[in-house]
Protein backbone atom coordinates (compact mmCIF):
# COMPACT_ATOMS: atom_id res chain seq x y z
CA UNK A 1 0.00 0.00 0.00
CA UNK A 2 1.59 3.32 -1.12
CA UNK A 3 2.50 5.43 2.05
CA UNK A 4 0.15 8.39 3.06
CA UNK A 5 1.71 11.49 3.70
CA UNK A 6 2.43 12.08 7.57
CA UNK A 7 3.04 15.39 8.76
CA UNK A 8 2.88 16.46 12.91
CA UNK A 9 0.42 18.43 14.57
CA UNK A 10 0.56 20.31 18.22
CA UNK A 11 -1.53 19.26 20.57
CA UNK A 12 -1.68 22.66 22.42
CA UNK A 13 -2.16 24.83 19.46
CA UNK A 14 -3.12 22.88 16.30
CA UNK A 15 0.20 24.08 14.54
CA UNK A 16 1.64 21.72 12.05
CA UNK A 17 5.08 20.45 10.61
CA UNK A 18 6.34 18.58 8.06
CA UNK A 19 9.22 16.99 10.50
CA UNK A 20 8.98 16.08 14.05
CA UNK A 21 10.51 19.23 16.32
CA UNK A 22 11.25 19.39 20.14
CA UNK A 23 9.61 22.33 20.22
CA UNK A 24 6.32 23.52 18.06
CA UNK A 25 7.18 26.17 16.19
CA UNK A 26 3.42 28.04 16.57
CA UNK A 27 3.46 28.22 20.47
CA UNK A 28 6.82 26.86 21.46
CA UNK A 29 5.39 24.61 23.71
CA UNK A 30 8.01 21.38 24.01
CA UNK A 31 7.24 18.05 23.43
CA UNK A 32 3.75 18.64 22.11
CA UNK A 33 3.86 17.24 18.08
CA UNK A 34 2.05 14.57 17.47
CA UNK A 35 2.31 12.06 14.15
CA UNK A 36 -0.87 12.33 11.92
CA UNK A 37 -1.87 11.70 8.65
CA UNK A 38 -2.16 14.47 6.65
CA UNK A 39 -5.78 14.83 5.17
CA UNK A 40 -6.20 17.44 2.34
CA UNK A 41 -9.45 19.58 2.63
CA UNK A 42 -11.56 18.20 -0.18
CA UNK A 43 -11.93 20.65 -3.61
CA UNK A 44 -8.74 22.84 -1.81
CA UNK A 45 -5.34 22.51 -1.54
CA UNK A 46 -4.41 23.24 1.89
CA UNK A 47 -2.52 26.05 0.17
CA UNK A 48 -5.67 28.26 -1.21
CA UNK A 49 -7.73 27.01 0.74
CA UNK A 50 -8.90 30.08 2.70
CA UNK A 51 -8.92 31.88 -0.38
CA UNK A 52 -11.42 30.12 -1.98
CA UNK A 53 -15.19 30.63 -1.80
CA UNK A 54 -16.41 28.77 1.16
CA UNK A 55 -19.07 27.23 -1.18
CA UNK A 56 -16.43 25.56 -2.92
CA UNK A 57 -14.72 24.08 -0.34
CA UNK A 58 -17.27 21.24 -0.16
CA UNK A 59 -21.11 20.58 -0.78
CA UNK A 60 -23.90 21.45 1.69
CA UNK A 61 -25.15 19.46 3.81
CA UNK A 62 -28.63 18.57 4.93
CA UNK A 63 -30.44 19.80 8.41
CA UNK A 64 -32.79 18.10 10.33
CA UNK A 65 -35.20 19.76 13.23
CA UNK A 66 -34.45 18.48 16.13
CA UNK A 67 -38.04 17.59 17.11
CA UNK A 68 -38.57 15.82 13.68
CA UNK A 69 -35.55 13.60 14.27
CA UNK A 70 -36.87 9.71 15.60
CA UNK A 71 -35.56 8.93 18.66
CA UNK A 72 -35.32 5.32 18.51
CA UNK A 73 -34.30 3.75 21.97
CA UNK A 74 -31.25 2.27 21.29
CA UNK A 75 -30.96 -1.64 20.52
CA UNK A 76 -28.58 -3.78 23.06
CA UNK A 77 -27.83 -7.03 23.25
CA UNK A 78 -27.00 -7.53 26.89
CA UNK A 79 -23.40 -9.97 27.35
CA UNK A 80 -25.35 -12.57 29.32
CA UNK A 81 -22.82 -11.34 32.66
CA UNK A 82 -25.47 -9.08 34.75
CA UNK A 83 -22.14 -7.21 36.54
CA UNK A 84 -20.89 -6.44 32.57
CA UNK A 85 -24.54 -5.60 31.12
CA UNK A 86 -25.26 -3.25 34.11
CA UNK A 87 -22.33 -1.00 33.50
CA UNK A 88 -22.95 -0.98 29.76
CA UNK A 89 -26.33 0.48 30.52
CA UNK A 90 -28.26 -2.95 29.83
CA UNK A 91 -25.80 -4.47 26.88
CA UNK A 92 -23.66 -3.84 23.75
CA UNK A 93 -25.20 -1.35 21.21
CA UNK A 94 -24.39 -2.14 17.65
CA UNK A 95 -21.72 -0.29 15.99
CA UNK A 96 -20.68 1.39 19.63
CA UNK A 97 -17.30 1.08 20.74
CA UNK A 98 -15.99 0.36 24.20
CA UNK A 99 -12.86 1.35 26.01
CA UNK A 100 -11.78 -1.29 28.62
CA UNK A 101 -8.72 0.20 31.02
CA UNK A 102 -6.90 -1.18 33.96
CA UNK A 103 -4.15 -2.27 35.52
CA UNK A 104 -1.68 -5.42 33.45
CA UNK A 105 -2.59 -8.54 35.16
CA UNK A 106 -6.17 -7.25 36.86
CA UNK A 107 -8.55 -9.51 34.76
CA UNK A 108 -9.75 -7.20 31.33
CA UNK A 109 -8.63 -10.52 28.82
CA UNK A 110 -10.55 -12.69 30.84
CA UNK A 111 -13.62 -10.82 31.43
CA UNK A 112 -14.02 -10.02 27.89
CA UNK A 113 -13.28 -13.75 27.00
CA UNK A 114 -16.12 -14.49 28.88
CA UNK A 115 -18.52 -12.09 27.52
CA UNK A 116 -18.04 -12.74 23.81
CA UNK A 117 -18.45 -16.40 24.05
CA UNK A 118 -21.77 -16.17 25.90
CA UNK A 119 -22.63 -13.52 23.17
CA UNK A 120 -20.87 -16.10 20.40
CA UNK A 121 -23.29 -18.39 22.09
CA UNK A 122 -26.16 -16.58 22.24
CA UNK A 123 -26.02 -16.62 18.44
CA UNK A 124 -23.74 -13.05 17.99
CA UNK A 125 -20.77 -14.07 15.63
CA UNK A 126 -17.90 -12.39 18.31
CA UNK A 127 -13.88 -12.07 16.73
CA UNK A 128 -11.47 -11.74 19.39
CA UNK A 129 -7.94 -10.14 18.27
CA UNK A 130 -5.38 -10.87 20.27
CA UNK A 131 -2.13 -9.11 20.01
CA UNK A 132 -0.22 -9.92 22.94
CA UNK A 133 -1.31 -13.48 23.13
CA UNK A 134 -1.14 -16.55 20.63
CA UNK A 135 -3.92 -18.22 19.85
CA UNK A 136 -2.42 -20.87 22.03
CA UNK A 137 -2.54 -18.77 24.85
CA UNK A 138 -6.22 -17.41 24.33
CA UNK A 139 -7.35 -21.29 23.83
CA UNK A 140 -5.41 -22.07 26.93
CA UNK A 141 -7.52 -19.56 29.46
CA UNK A 142 -10.55 -20.32 27.27
CA UNK A 143 -9.88 -23.62 28.57
CA UNK A 144 -9.09 -22.74 32.19
CA UNK A 145 -12.15 -20.58 32.07
CA UNK A 146 -14.47 -23.96 31.42
CA UNK A 147 -15.50 -22.89 27.73
CA UNK A 148 -15.56 -25.66 26.21
CA UNK A 149 -16.50 -25.80 22.31
CA UNK A 150 -16.14 -22.28 22.08
CA UNK A 151 -17.20 -21.15 18.08
CA UNK A 152 -15.32 -17.24 19.27
CA UNK A 153 -13.30 -16.60 15.90
CA UNK A 154 -9.74 -15.45 17.39
CA UNK A 155 -7.05 -13.37 15.37
CA UNK A 156 -3.93 -12.91 16.47
CA UNK A 157 -2.73 -9.99 14.40
CA UNK A 158 -1.54 -6.24 15.46
CA UNK A 159 -1.38 -4.55 11.51
CA UNK A 160 -4.11 -1.99 11.74
CA UNK A 161 -5.00 -2.35 7.92
CA UNK A 162 -5.30 -6.11 7.58
CA UNK A 163 -7.42 -6.14 11.15
CA UNK A 164 -9.87 -3.89 9.33
CA UNK A 165 -9.98 -5.60 6.28
CA UNK A 166 -10.30 -8.89 8.31
CA UNK A 167 -13.30 -7.44 10.34
CA UNK A 168 -14.93 -5.89 7.21
CA UNK A 169 -14.77 -9.74 5.40
CA UNK A 170 -16.23 -11.10 8.27
CA UNK A 171 -18.49 -7.94 9.79
CA UNK A 172 -18.86 -9.77 13.57
CA UNK A 173 -21.41 -8.07 15.57
CA UNK A 174 -18.46 -7.89 18.05
CA UNK A 175 -15.31 -7.42 18.06
CA UNK A 176 -12.63 -6.97 20.87
CA UNK A 177 -9.61 -5.89 20.09
CA UNK A 178 -7.00 -6.68 22.88
CA UNK A 179 -5.23 -4.17 23.31
CA UNK A 180 -4.87 -1.26 21.31
CA UNK A 181 -1.45 -0.52 22.46
CA UNK A 182 -0.09 -3.52 20.14
CA UNK A 183 -2.24 -2.09 17.35
CA UNK A 184 -0.02 -0.51 14.85
CA UNK A 185 -0.86 1.19 11.39
CA UNK A 186 1.62 1.28 8.15
CA UNK A 187 0.80 4.58 8.40
CA UNK A 188 2.71 5.86 10.38
CA UNK A 189 6.45 5.71 11.51
CA UNK A 190 6.31 5.93 15.16
CA UNK A 191 6.36 3.03 17.27
CA UNK A 192 3.22 0.75 18.46
CA UNK A 193 1.97 1.91 21.73
CA UNK A 194 3.23 6.05 21.17
CA UNK A 195 0.44 8.39 21.36
CA UNK A 196 0.35 9.04 17.43
CA UNK A 197 -0.37 5.21 17.07
CA UNK A 198 -2.91 4.54 19.45
CA UNK A 199 -4.74 7.37 18.51
CA UNK A 200 -4.53 6.58 14.33
CA UNK A 201 -5.69 3.01 15.27
CA UNK A 202 -8.48 3.56 17.59
CA UNK A 203 -9.87 6.35 15.06
CA UNK A 204 -9.42 4.01 12.29
CA UNK A 205 -11.43 1.25 14.43
CA UNK A 206 -14.42 3.69 15.90
CA UNK A 207 -15.18 4.84 11.91
CA UNK A 208 -15.03 0.99 11.20
CA UNK A 209 -17.70 0.06 13.92
CA UNK A 210 -19.54 3.77 13.16
CA UNK A 211 -19.86 2.45 9.16
CA UNK A 212 -20.27 -1.52 9.40
CA UNK A 213 -22.33 -1.52 12.74
CA UNK A 214 -19.88 -3.80 14.72
CA UNK A 215 -19.71 -3.32 18.34
CA UNK A 216 -15.95 -3.10 19.16
CA UNK A 217 -14.43 -3.45 22.47
CA UNK A 218 -10.80 -2.04 23.11
CA UNK A 219 -8.43 -3.02 25.70
CA UNK A 220 -5.74 -0.36 26.92
CA UNK A 221 -3.68 -0.73 29.67
CA UNK A 222 -3.18 1.95 32.34
CA UNK A 223 0.02 2.60 32.54
CA UNK A 224 1.87 3.44 35.88
CA UNK A 225 3.72 6.22 33.96
CA UNK A 226 1.04 9.01 33.70
CA UNK A 227 -1.00 7.11 31.24
CA UNK A 228 0.95 9.29 28.65
CA UNK A 229 0.06 6.80 25.42
CA UNK A 230 -2.98 4.85 28.16
CA UNK A 231 -6.17 4.55 27.39
CA UNK A 232 -7.25 8.32 28.38
CA UNK A 233 -5.81 10.04 24.76
CA UNK A 234 -8.76 8.11 23.63
CA UNK A 235 -11.55 8.56 26.23
CA UNK A 236 -12.86 11.42 23.99
CA UNK A 237 -13.39 9.10 20.65
CA UNK A 238 -14.89 6.37 21.94
CA UNK A 239 -19.15 5.89 23.44
CA UNK A 240 -18.14 3.97 27.01
CA UNK A 241 -15.08 3.80 29.04
CA UNK A 242 -15.21 1.60 31.21
CA UNK A 243 -11.81 1.10 33.99
CA UNK A 244 -11.15 -1.90 36.05
CA UNK A 245 -10.45 -1.46 40.12
CA UNK A 246 -9.51 -3.19 42.41
CA UNK A 247 -6.60 -4.57 44.51
CA UNK A 248 -5.22 -7.36 42.60
CA UNK A 249 -4.13 -9.09 46.03
CA UNK A 250 -8.16 -9.19 46.64
CA UNK A 251 -10.44 -11.15 44.72
CA UNK A 252 -12.65 -8.73 43.80
CA UNK A 253 -12.80 -6.65 40.79
CA UNK A 254 -15.03 -3.55 40.00
CA UNK A 255 -15.72 -2.39 36.71
CA UNK A 256 -16.64 1.38 36.27
CA UNK A 257 -18.36 3.28 33.82
CA UNK A 258 -16.65 6.26 33.70
CA UNK A 259 -18.61 7.56 30.30
CA UNK A 260 -21.24 6.31 28.79
CA UNK A 261 -23.52 8.00 25.97
CA UNK A 262 -25.89 4.69 26.19
CA UNK A 263 -26.34 4.92 29.83
CA UNK A 264 -25.63 5.80 33.37
CA UNK A 265 -22.16 7.07 34.34
CA UNK A 266 -20.73 5.98 37.67
CA UNK A 267 -22.19 2.44 37.65
CA UNK A 268 -20.80 -0.19 38.76
CA UNK A 269 -20.05 -4.23 38.62
CA UNK A 270 -18.44 -6.17 41.02
CA UNK A 271 -16.39 -9.42 40.60
CA UNK A 272 -14.48 -12.21 42.23
CA UNK A 273 -11.80 -13.52 40.26
CA UNK A 274 -12.26 -17.32 40.43
CA UNK A 275 -10.48 -20.52 39.67
CA UNK A 276 -12.95 -20.53 36.85
CA UNK A 277 -12.56 -16.44 35.69
CA UNK A 278 -14.38 -13.61 36.71
CA UNK A 279 -17.98 -13.89 38.56
CA UNK A 280 -20.84 -11.78 39.43
CA UNK A 281 -21.02 -10.60 42.78
CA UNK A 282 -24.77 -9.33 42.66
CA UNK A 283 -25.06 -8.06 46.45
CA UNK A 284 -21.43 -6.98 46.94
CA UNK A 285 -22.41 -4.54 50.05
CA UNK A 286 -20.49 -5.71 52.75
CA UNK A 287 -17.27 -7.10 50.87
CA UNK A 288 -15.16 -4.27 51.56
CA UNK A 289 -15.49 -5.00 55.12
CA UNK A 290 -12.25 -6.44 56.97
CA UNK A 291 -13.97 -8.59 59.94
CA UNK A 292 -12.25 -7.44 62.94
CA UNK A 293 -13.50 -9.66 65.93
CA UNK A 294 -13.42 -6.59 68.39
CA UNK A 295 -13.38 -2.84 67.21
CA UNK A 296 -10.01 -1.31 66.62
CA UNK A 297 -8.67 2.06 66.60
CA UNK A 298 -8.05 3.87 63.18
CA UNK A 299 -11.17 2.16 61.38
CA UNK A 300 -14.54 3.61 60.64
CA UNK A 301 -17.06 2.45 58.42
CA UNK A 302 -18.85 4.39 55.46
CA UNK A 303 -21.80 3.60 53.53
CA UNK A 304 -20.49 5.05 49.65
CA UNK A 305 -23.28 4.73 47.03
CA UNK A 306 -21.81 3.76 43.71
CA UNK A 307 -24.31 4.37 41.06
CA UNK A 308 -27.53 2.50 42.36
CA UNK A 309 -26.11 0.45 44.95
CA UNK A 310 -25.21 1.56 48.55
CA UNK A 311 -22.03 -0.37 49.65
CA UNK A 312 -20.37 -0.50 53.03
CA UNK A 313 -16.58 0.50 52.52
CA UNK A 314 -13.94 0.54 55.83
CA UNK A 315 -11.66 3.39 56.16
CA UNK A 316 -8.06 2.86 57.75
CA UNK A 317 -6.19 5.74 59.33
CA UNK A 318 -2.97 5.79 61.21
CA UNK A 319 -1.42 8.23 62.40
CA UNK A 320 2.20 8.09 63.93
CA UNK A 321 4.86 10.16 64.81
CA UNK A 322 6.78 11.67 61.71
CA UNK A 323 9.93 13.21 61.25
CA UNK A 324 10.77 17.00 59.97
CA UNK A 325 8.45 16.71 57.41
CA UNK A 326 5.99 14.22 58.27
CA UNK A 327 4.29 12.22 55.33
CA UNK A 328 0.58 12.17 54.17
CA UNK A 329 -0.52 9.47 52.06
CA UNK A 330 -3.91 8.00 51.11
CA UNK A 331 -4.52 4.78 49.18
CA UNK A 332 -8.41 4.84 47.39
CA UNK A 333 -9.25 8.20 48.35
CA UNK A 334 -7.86 11.71 47.01
CA UNK A 335 -4.41 12.53 48.58
CA UNK A 336 -5.40 16.87 48.65
CA UNK A 337 -8.42 15.94 50.44
CA UNK A 338 -6.87 14.44 53.10
CA UNK A 339 -4.76 17.26 53.61
CA UNK A 340 -7.89 19.30 53.47
CA UNK A 341 -9.33 17.31 56.25
CA UNK A 342 -6.58 17.15 57.88
CA UNK A 343 -6.61 21.20 58.10
CA UNK A 344 -10.30 21.64 59.40
CA UNK A 345 -9.97 18.82 61.40
CA UNK A 346 -7.01 21.12 63.28
CA UNK A 347 -8.56 24.24 62.74
CA UNK A 348 -12.51 23.36 63.40
CA UNK A 349 -12.45 20.46 65.71
CA UNK A 350 -8.40 20.67 67.30
CA UNK A 351 -7.42 17.99 66.39
CA UNK A 352 -3.57 18.46 65.61
CA UNK A 353 -1.39 16.09 63.40
CA UNK A 354 1.17 18.65 62.15
CA UNK A 355 3.85 16.71 63.50
CA UNK A 356 2.50 13.12 62.98
CA UNK A 357 2.53 10.61 59.78
CA UNK A 358 -1.01 10.02 58.45
CA UNK A 359 -1.84 7.23 56.30
CA UNK A 360 -5.48 6.75 55.29
CA UNK A 361 -6.70 3.43 53.19
CA UNK A 362 -9.64 2.17 51.62
CA UNK A 363 -9.74 -1.88 52.34
CA UNK A 364 -10.44 -3.89 49.55
CA UNK A 365 -8.43 -1.47 46.72
CA UNK A 366 -11.87 -0.20 46.49
CA UNK A 367 -11.51 3.67 45.18
CA UNK A 368 -13.60 6.20 46.74
CA UNK A 369 -14.02 9.87 44.70
CA UNK A 370 -17.18 10.89 46.43
CA UNK A 371 -16.92 13.66 49.23
CA UNK A 372 -19.27 11.73 51.41
CA UNK A 373 -16.04 9.95 52.89
CA UNK A 374 -14.62 13.07 54.72
CA UNK A 375 -16.68 12.52 57.82
CA UNK A 376 -15.90 9.30 58.29
CA UNK A 377 -12.05 9.53 57.03
CA UNK A 378 -11.92 12.76 59.80
CA UNK A 379 -13.29 9.99 62.32
CA UNK A 380 -10.57 7.51 61.43
CA UNK A 381 -7.78 9.70 61.88
CA UNK A 382 -9.17 10.91 65.43
CA UNK A 383 -9.72 7.49 66.98
CA UNK A 384 -6.19 6.19 65.64
CA UNK A 385 -4.68 9.61 66.99
CA UNK A 386 -6.42 8.74 70.44
CA UNK A 387 -5.58 5.01 70.17
CA UNK A 388 -9.21 4.80 71.20
CA UNK A 389 -11.96 2.26 68.81
CA UNK A 390 -15.32 3.34 67.47
CA UNK A 391 -18.07 1.77 69.37
CA UNK A 392 -19.38 -1.66 68.02
CA UNK A 393 -21.96 -1.64 64.77
CA UNK A 394 -20.96 2.11 64.21
CA UNK A 395 -21.00 3.90 60.73
CA UNK A 396 -20.34 7.22 59.59
CA UNK A 397 -20.98 9.42 56.08
CA UNK A 398 -20.92 13.05 54.96
CA UNK A 399 -18.75 15.76 53.13
CA UNK A 400 -17.21 18.44 55.55
CA UNK A 401 -16.29 21.56 54.08
CA UNK A 402 -13.62 24.08 55.13
CA UNK A 403 -15.49 26.39 57.21
CA UNK A 404 -16.35 23.33 59.31
CA UNK A 405 -19.97 22.27 58.35
CA UNK A 406 -21.24 18.64 57.68
CA UNK A 407 -23.04 18.55 54.04
CA UNK A 408 -25.86 16.14 53.48
CA UNK A 409 -24.66 12.71 51.35
CA UNK A 410 -27.01 12.14 48.53
CA UNK A 411 -29.43 9.13 48.77
CA UNK A 412 -28.72 9.13 52.40
CA UNK A 413 -31.98 7.27 53.64
CA UNK A 414 -30.77 4.19 51.56
CA UNK A 415 -27.36 4.15 52.70
CA UNK A 416 -28.79 4.65 56.58
CA UNK A 417 -31.10 1.25 55.10
CA UNK A 418 -28.28 -0.92 53.86
CA UNK A 419 -26.28 -0.07 56.89
CA UNK A 420 -29.19 -1.35 59.55
CA UNK A 421 -29.70 -4.21 56.99
CA UNK A 422 -26.00 -5.66 57.59
CA UNK A 423 -26.29 -5.02 61.37
CA UNK A 424 -24.77 -1.67 61.97
CA UNK A 425 -26.36 -0.15 64.57
CA UNK A 426 -24.95 3.49 65.35
CA UNK A 427 -24.87 5.95 62.99
CA UNK A 428 -23.04 9.77 63.19
CA UNK A 429 -24.63 11.31 59.62
CA UNK A 430 -25.23 14.91 58.30
CA UNK A 431 -28.68 16.40 59.91
CA UNK A 432 -30.67 16.70 56.70
CA UNK A 433 -30.03 13.06 55.65
CA UNK A 434 -31.35 11.49 59.37
CA UNK A 435 -34.95 10.78 58.93
CA UNK A 436 -37.42 14.06 59.63
CA UNK A 437 -39.11 14.28 63.07
CA UNK A 438 -42.57 12.34 63.59
CA UNK A 439 -41.13 9.95 60.40
CA UNK A 440 -40.45 6.36 60.22
CA UNK A 441 -37.35 5.50 61.86
CA UNK A 442 -34.96 2.72 60.64
CA UNK A 443 -34.93 -0.36 62.97
CA UNK A 444 -32.35 -1.41 65.08
CA UNK A 445 -30.08 2.17 63.99
CA UNK A 446 -29.41 4.99 66.68
CA UNK A 447 -28.80 7.75 64.30
CA UNK A 448 -27.18 11.02 65.57
CA UNK A 449 -27.81 14.01 62.95
CA UNK A 450 -24.78 16.68 62.94
CA UNK A 451 -24.24 19.68 61.58
CA UNK A 452 -20.13 21.00 62.02
CA UNK A 453 -17.36 18.53 62.79
CA UNK A 454 -17.09 19.71 66.49
CA UNK A 455 -20.19 18.38 67.02
CA UNK A 456 -19.57 14.58 65.39
CA UNK A 457 -16.11 14.46 67.33
CA UNK A 458 -18.54 15.35 70.90
CA UNK A 459 -21.36 12.31 70.08
CA UNK A 460 -18.53 10.14 69.11
CA UNK A 461 -16.90 10.96 72.94
CA UNK A 462 -20.17 10.75 74.68
CA UNK A 463 -20.51 7.47 72.95
CA UNK A 464 -17.45 5.66 74.48
P1 LIG B 1 -5.99 -11.19 32.62
O1 LIG B 1 -7.39 -11.28 32.15
O2 LIG B 1 -4.95 -11.85 31.78
O3 LIG B 1 -5.56 -9.69 32.88
P2 LIG B 1 -5.36 -8.47 31.87
O4 LIG B 1 -5.88 -8.86 30.55
O5 LIG B 1 -6.14 -7.35 32.52
O6 LIG B 1 -3.91 -8.15 31.86
O7 LIG B 1 -6.01 -11.78 34.10
C1 LIG B 1 -4.88 -12.25 34.61
C2 LIG B 1 -4.98 -12.67 36.05
O8 LIG B 1 -6.16 -13.34 36.40
C3 LIG B 1 -3.86 -13.64 36.26
O9 LIG B 1 -3.10 -13.15 37.34
C4 LIG B 1 -4.49 -14.93 36.54
C5 LIG B 1 -5.87 -14.60 36.99
N1 LIG B 1 -6.89 -15.57 36.57
C6 LIG B 1 -7.58 -16.28 37.52
O10 LIG B 1 -7.38 -16.13 38.72
N2 LIG B 1 -8.57 -17.15 37.13
C7 LIG B 1 -8.84 -17.39 35.81
O11 LIG B 1 -9.72 -18.21 35.50
C8 LIG B 1 -8.09 -16.66 34.83
C9 LIG B 1 -8.32 -16.87 33.37
C10 LIG B 1 -7.13 -15.76 35.25
MG1 LIG C 1 -4.73 -9.16 28.79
Amino acid sequence: MAKEKTIYVCTECGGTSAKWLGKCPSCGAWNTLIEQVAQPPAGASANNRFNTPFAALGGTADLAVLSEIEASDVDRTPTGIDELDRVLGGGIVPGGVTLIGGDPGIGKSTLLLQAVDALQRAGQNALYVSGEESGAQVALRSRRLGLDHSQVQVLPEIQLEKIIATLDAHRPAIAVIDSIQTVYSDQLTSAPGSVAQVRECAAHLTRFAKASGTAIVLVGHVTKEGALAGPRVLEHMVDTVLYFEGDTHSSFRLVRAIKNRFGAVNEIGVFAMTERGLKGVSNPSAIFLSQHPEPVPGSVVMVTLEGTRPMLVEIQALVDNGGPSPRRLSVGLDRDRLAMLLAVLHRHAGVACMDQDVFVNAVGGVRISEPAADLAVMLAITSSLRGKPMPKGFIAFGEVGLAGEVRPAPRGQERLKEAAKLGFSVAVVPKANAPKKGSKEIEGLTIHAVERIEEAMDVVRRLD
